[in-house]
């Protein structure tokens, strides 16, 4: 089997893993959610990802589809993921253009450091509209596909994968809501949400075969979140490294070997569970 050369993957990953199967992902332009789909493609995988900038989403997908040839990869924009119909429209494109749906990524968020005093009600509302009502928008639009792809791999009535995989959820989550944060009040509330609704999910639909789990990622080098909201990557300076029990942010890389392992046969039986990819950070009391 040909070793993996993509940065984004580690070499235990054999290429054609996600042959014929598509992951649909939201928040598709964003340096992890685009590490994440770039990896599954590399696999095998088609996919569609959708986005609120027309430009970026189209620009992504086009990059996104030169890791694997013959690589389908749409790139949908001008989707707001608080509007449940224009998910429901691209939904339906995908799923007409790609043959279906086995895969989800719920990775759209919006953030911004703001006081409490400061935080005016709107502005609360709108991260918990992006992360809790775009989370449960984007289950909602994907949910028949995913159900259809599970009935497809596993036989009559149980829950044993039987050729493949399909049928997954991964809400893209963090570590905040775990420990408190100051000036984020409304990401750690409405993060909580999104772990709670993934673990009803897993218990929800688990008979049906179908699997929800959270990617907490922790301080990520490279992704806007970091260099926007936080200091150590964008000083160059050690601050903040010391609470990371590893001493070193992370990679794109580890969110994307944890992505591709809970959607392979090895995270067949991993269901209602978060997945922290944070150095041990937040056992330090640092969320992020
Ligand atoms: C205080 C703010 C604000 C800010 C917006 N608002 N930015 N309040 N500080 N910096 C307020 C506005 O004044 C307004 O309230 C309300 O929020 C809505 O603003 P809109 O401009 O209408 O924006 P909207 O499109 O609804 O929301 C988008 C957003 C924006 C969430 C506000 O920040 C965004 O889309 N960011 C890009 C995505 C993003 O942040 N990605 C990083 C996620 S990483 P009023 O009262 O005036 O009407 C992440 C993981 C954590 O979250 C990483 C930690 C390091």
């Amino acid at each position: 089997m040909p070793k993996s050369k993509n940065q984004y993957l580690s070499d235990a990953w054999s290429n054609g893993l996600f042959d014929r199967k598509v992951v649909f992902c939201t928040g598709g332009s964003g340096t992890i959610c685009s590490a994440q789909v770039r990896a599954m493609v590399h696999l095998g995988a088609d996919a569609c990802i959708v986005g609120r900038n027309v430009e970026n989403a189209e620009q992504v997908a086009k990059d996104i589809a030169t890791c694997r040839k013959g690589a389908k990869v749409l790139g949908i924009g001008n989707i707001d993921v608080r509007k449940i119909e224009s998910l429901n429209a691209a939904v339906e494109r995908c799923v007409k253009e790609l043959g279906g749906l086995d895969f989800v990524i719920a990775g759209a968020a919006g953030n911004f450091l703001a006081p409490i005093t400061q935080l005016s009600t709107n502005a609360f509302k709108s991260v918990i509209d992006i992360d809790v009502l775009g989370s449960y928008n984007t289950l909602k639009a994907t949910i028949p596909h995913l159900i259809k792809s599970a009935d497809a791999h596993r036989t009559d009535g149980v829950n044993t994968p039987v050729g493949g995989t399909g049928g997954r959820i991964i809400f893209i989550s963090a570590t905040i809501q775990y420990t408190g944060v100051p000036l984020q009040t409304h990401l750690g509330a409405a993060k909580s949400a999104v772990d709670s609704l993934s673990g009803s999910i897993a218990l929800e639909m688990g008979p049906r075969g179908v699997t929800s789990n959270v990617i907490c990622p922790g301080a990520i080098a490279g992704t806007e979140g970091l260099s926007r909201l936080a200091k150590a990557e964008s000083s160059g300076s050690k601050d903040g490294l010391e609470t990371i029990p590893l001493g070193r942010l992370g990679t794109v890389k580890e969110i994307a070997d944890a992505t591709v392992f809970l959607f392979s046969d090895a995270g067949s039986y991993v269901n209602g569970d978060r997945v922290i990819v944070d150095g041990g950070a937040w056992r330090m009391g640092q969320g992020i």
